[in-house]
């Protein structure tokens, strides 16, 4: 088990000073800079006052697809999607249509970067509906000096520290009567602050901003110093950690963490108690270190842990200590393997397809010993595939005393739907599935709400 700060130097992009030499200049440009992909992404007058700057990058170069995966695609999906598999493969199939979020990060300012993005068009994807509300955080007040330092920002380097796991006591107790656990006092930090007024206005939380076009941002470099402002992503990323509901003071699991957009997600959402982000994989467990690394502070690492074990062995040996986990299993990804995969491995993936029902199965059996009673998992995936979603939560459902599926319905997909196209619930009895359509491109994604009763 590690904390999640890893050392300074692990960070240093030299490309990133060659282009940039000054770093206030390096700011500006980066905040000003936009990715334009076809001929629709223009600027009106307006938008144009800010400079632009288009990036090229890995995206605008021309990919190929791989046929014997869109092959199995096409004969799987027409089965199991009928019309819905032609619009999801429109997209699919067309990287220049994908479009990008871009979650804001509470834990620095982003007043300037907000700013610019409402002036490119983008506006916010969640309604107040379903964001969580904290006591008030001025997300929108520039703070240059009062956000806490990242580890970035020390002299020190400060290498993985093998520390355990903080887990808090056993408490029976429905998280939502949990007490937040009290400010850090020599480091206020970012959290809210009680709030004077009984009735504070909902302030959102979670800020994802998206263009109806498909406009892409660019990521943020390395901000020596800073915390990163902004995390780009498949908006449909954000409807597990909505339905996961972190309350202040929640013990949460992040089963399969890297590269770590929803663990970010869930620090967006509320303040646990303890969010332990496991990773089996080294390589990506560095990953995930490096994204937390960046995006926050340091009154934070003794919430944060990483860990680097087989999520599937976690229902044994920390059975019922959390009270929310998510389950963001390995899965066929379709956006990706239908591009990432040179002709030669697309038989193998394929026959790794198999398997990988059974892992996932493992894992969501995993989650719900480790939830307690009363707790939440929250299951989800990037693929149609009704083996790798349906099936496997209806094979745990049917064989996990205690386990109850919860609807998603009302929460997510009414309120969600000018901005998503969901699968009606035929095709996705236990769960909520988002298909990508032209012009509301976000997913696949696929996420199913499970209760632990006893
Ligand atoms: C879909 S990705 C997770 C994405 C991540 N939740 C995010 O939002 O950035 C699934 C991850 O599970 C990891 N994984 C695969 N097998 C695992 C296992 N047995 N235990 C834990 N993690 C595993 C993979 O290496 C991969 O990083």
């Amino acid at each position: 088990m590690q904390r999640f700060f890893i050392s300074r130097e692990f960070y240093v992009r030299k490309r990133v000073f060659k282009v940039f030499p000054v770093r206030t200049t390096a700011y500006l440009q980066i905040l000003s800079c936009k990715f334009i992909i076809g001929s629709k992404a223009r600027l009106s007058k307006k938008q144009a006052t800010v400079p632009v700057q288009p990036v090229i990058t890995k995206s605008a170069k021309r990919r190929q697809v791989c046929q014997l995966i869109l092959d199995q695609f096409e004969q799987q999906y027409s089965k199991e999607l009928g019309p819905l598999w032609l619009s999801a493969k429109v997209v699919l199939l067309n990287p220049q249509c994908w479009q990008y979020g871009v979650m804001l990060n509470r834990f620095t300012s982003v007043a300037d970067i907000t700013r610019i993005l409402k002036l490119q068009g983008f506006t916010s994807i969640l309604p107040s509906s379903v964001i969580y509300t904290l006591d008030p955080v001025d997300t929108h007040t520039p703070q240059p000096d009062t956000h806490p330092p990242s580890i970035l920002s020390t002299n020190q380097s400060l290498p993985f520290q093998n520390l355990p796991v903080p887990i808090p006591k056993h408490n029976s107790e429905p998280s939502s009567h949990h007490n937040p656990p009290p400010m850090p006092s020599a480091d206020p930090g970012p959290f809210p602050r009680p709030s004077p007024s009984p009735h504070p206005p909902p302030v959102p939380s979670l800020q994802c901003l998206i263009h109806t076009s498909p406009v892409r941002f660019p990521s943020q470099s390395h901000r020596p110093g800073q915390l990163k402002q902004y995390y780009l992503l498949n908006a449909a990323s954000l409807l597990p950690v909505l339905a996961l509901e972190v309350r202040d003071g929640d013990r949460v699991l992040d089963l399969c963490s890297a590269p770590g957009g929803k663990a970010l997600a869930i620090l967006q959402t509320a303040h646990p108690a303890l969010l332990c982000c496991n990773e089996v994989d080294p390589n990506r467990r560095d990953w995930l270190v490096k994204t937390l690394e960046s995006f926050l502070p340091h009154s934070l690492s003794d919430t944060v842990t990483v860990c680097n074990l087989d999520g599937r062995t976690f229902g044994e040996s920390q059975p019922g200590m959390y009270d929310k986990v998510l389950v963001d299993v390995p899965c066929s990804n379709d956006r990706s393997w239908l591009f990432s995969t040179l002709s030669q491995q697309g038989a193998p993936r394929l026959r790794e397809r198999r398997n990988l029902p059974n892992l996932q199965t493992a894992l969501l059996r995993s989650a719900l010993q480790a939830v307690r009673p009363g707790g939440v998992v929250v299951y989800s995936t990037c693929t149609l595939s009704r083996a790798e979603n349906q099936e496997v939560v209806e094979a745990v459902l049917s064989s996990v005393p205690g386990a109850e599926l919860d609807d998603l319905e009302e929460e997510l997909v009414l309120p969600l739907s000018d901005h998503f196209t969901f699968a009606p619930p035929g095709h996705a009895p236990s769960g909520i599935l988002v298909v990508p359509h032209p012009g509301k491109t976000w997913g696949p994604m696929f996420v199913s709400r499970i209760k632990r009763t006893h």
